[in-house]
């Protein structure tokens, strides 16, 4: 079995390898520009650990987990015009050097790209992964409109708020590793199997990416810290603290959401400074690790030798773990 960082090494290769550019040459660099900053590169990864679960010639799913890849690097381009951020990987984004038009132009052609690979599965498993693959790309554009939706409302729930997240981030964490066991011949049950951990895996990745959000380090985490709460972005730190806040806490968070005119520096300190009284971070972090755990239960019940499910719980911890 290959280790994760051996399996990112071949995939950034691969990536690096790319023959898409072609004229007009500003649709195409910045397809280039976001693809070359990297990233974690944790979908294609967990396709081929879940795929190196059951085969080893791992090469097989360079074309499913590259079309992975550039989806998730198309979703970036228009979430990040979508939310306004400036910063991505550590540097501009996209729309901050080429403009909207740019980003939204470039997601798109990166959109069709991503299928263009798909396409190339072999015809045995294609219906399924297409299938798989237009479920999961329909399901993370319903995650973005919720999320966009309860950036005007302030009654959002905690339930509604895990379905915003399992649709624009989990999914694609899940597909990735169904897609992985599928084209490595594995049973219905064990791609359903790995499927629900990728699930599992992907909720409290998010939670993660909240939390790191707020109190990470830009130069560490590449984006802007505080990004989300400038956007009013519903996330499980700011629905936790209106639940939980006094009246005077509550009555603050209210006005700061509803502030028109405000330097975005001061909001950034003064909610953050009532997430730290209310304690929204330990609730967080208590919400990671029961993910975590129920993750850990699906990959339990996988049907492959416990000493190869080692690598998969490992990746998961040092996710959960991560500063970036
Ligand atoms: C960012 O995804 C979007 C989220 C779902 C939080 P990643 O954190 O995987 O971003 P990169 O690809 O590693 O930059
Ligand atoms: C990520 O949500 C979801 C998608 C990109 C589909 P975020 O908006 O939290 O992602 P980041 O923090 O910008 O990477
Ligand atoms: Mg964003
Ligand atoms: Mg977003
Ligand atoms: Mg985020």
């Amino acid at each position: 079995m290959f280790a994760p960082n051996q399996l990112l090494e071949k995939i950034n290769a691969h990536i690096a390898n790319l023959q898409y550019a072609r004229p007009p040459q500003a649709l195409y660099d910045p397809i280039s520009y976001v693809l070359a900053l990297g990233g974690k590169r944790i979908r294609p990864v967990l396709m081929m650990m879940a795929y190196n679960l059951y085969r080893d010639d791992v090469e097989a799913v360079y074309n499913p987990a590259t079309a992975i890849e550039v989806y998730h690097n198309y979703t970036l381009l228009h979430d990040d015009l979508m939310d306004r951020a400036d910063k991505r990987r550590g540097k501009e984004t996209v729309h901050r050097i080429w403009g909207d038009n740019a980003a939204i132009l470039s997601g798109d052609a990166m959109l069709v790209l991503a299928y263009q690979y798909m396409a190339q599965c072999p015809t045995e498993h294609l219906k399924k992964l297409m299938d798989i693959f237009n479920q999961t790309a329909l399901e993370i554009c319903e995650g973005q409109q919720m999320d966009m939706d309860f950036e005007q409302r302030n009654d959002v729930e905690e339930n509604e708020y895990l379905e915003m997240i399992r649709l624009k981030t989990s999914v694609l964490l899940a597909a990735s590793m169904k897609i992985g066991a599928i084209m490595a011949g594995a049973s219905d049950e064990d791609a359903d199997c790995l499927y629900d951990f990728g699930i599992n895996l992907g909720l409290a990745f998010q939670l993660k990416d909240d939390l790191l959000d707020v109190y990470g380090d830009t130069s560490v985490f590449g984006k802007n810290i505080g990004g989300d709460i400038l956007c009013n972005k519903k996330t499980y730190l700011l629905i936790q603290a209106l639940a939980n806040a006094n009246d005077t806490q509550l009555q603050q968070l209210n006005e700061w959401i509803a502030k028109e005119n405000y330097d975005p520096q001061q909001k950034i300190e003064a909610v953050t400074s009532l997430y730290n009284q209310i304690g929204v971070k330990a609730m967080c972090e208590q919400r990671i690790l029961a993910y975590t755990l129920q993750a850990e239960k699906r990959l339990a019940a996988l049907n492959v030798p416990e000493i190869n499910k080692q690598q998969i719980k490992q990746l998961m911890n040092d996710l959960m773990n991560r500063e970036v």
